[in-house]
């Protein structure tokens, strides 16, 4: 029997907002984005709402969230770091997405020790060990919902091609998996 309105229970289980947010089932990458400003100290933040969003130049949009401090360093900056996690930085993630950078300063902790290095072109703590990292410079803002996009340029860029992702699904963290057989007729969805 079903609910009027609803699909079969046992097809779809998770049928509401109530019975878990559904949002949760989405799979994401997650950077870490450093943030500095002059007389206000630096930062760094777990957003998993990172993305690139145009080839060339290359544009990284990462939704923070308005009152973190993070917000508050890239406003008043211009600029922030995007720090594509690897599966060994899950900790780094963890503490960085608990913690608030207004009562404690993060970057001083000992899981950065020695995992620290100046950006090339713009003045934010930059870290190593990831898959890829941005300098970003803010080019536009979008205002969605809580958090604030900030669109930034990447200026400067390096890639570690020895890492793999960190993927974060339902609140646990992932490594890649298996490579599937590529299917014969699949074309790139990148436009490049
Ligand atoms: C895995 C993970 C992903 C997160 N993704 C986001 C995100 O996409 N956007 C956001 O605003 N906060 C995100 N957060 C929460 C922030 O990292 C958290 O609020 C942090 O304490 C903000 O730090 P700050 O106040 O020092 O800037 C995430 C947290 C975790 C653990």
């Amino acid at each position: 029997m079903t609910e009027t309105g609803t699909v079969p229970a046992a097809s779809d289980p998770v049928r509401t907002e109530e019975a878990l947010p559904l949002y949760r089932y989405f799979t994401s990458t997650v950077a870490l984005i450093t943030s500095g400003a002059a007389d206000a100290g630096t930062n760094v933040m777990a957003c998993e709402w990172t993305f690139n969003v145009s080839y060339r130049p290359l544009r990284m949009m990462s939704l923070v969230k308005r009152g973190s401090y993070t917000h508050e360093l890239i406003s008043a900056g211009g600029e922030f770091g995007v720090n594509m996690c690897s599966d060994e930085q899950a900790a780094l993630v963890s503490y960085a997405g608990n913690s608030h950078g207004r009562e404690v300063v993060k970057l001083d902790d000992p899981l950065f020790a020695g995992g620290i290095y100046t950006g090339k072109r713009i003045g934010v703590p930059m870290l190593r060990g990831c898959v890829l990292n941005l300098e970003c410079v803010v080019e536009s803002t979008v205002e969605i919902g809580e958090h604030t996009g900030f669109v930034g340029r990447a200026v400067a860029g390096l890639a570690n091609r020895s890492k793999q992702p960190l993927l974060y699904n339902r609140g646990r963290f992932f490594r890649l998996g298996d490579l599937l057989a590529k299917p014969p007729a699949a074309e790139p969805a990148t436009g490049e």
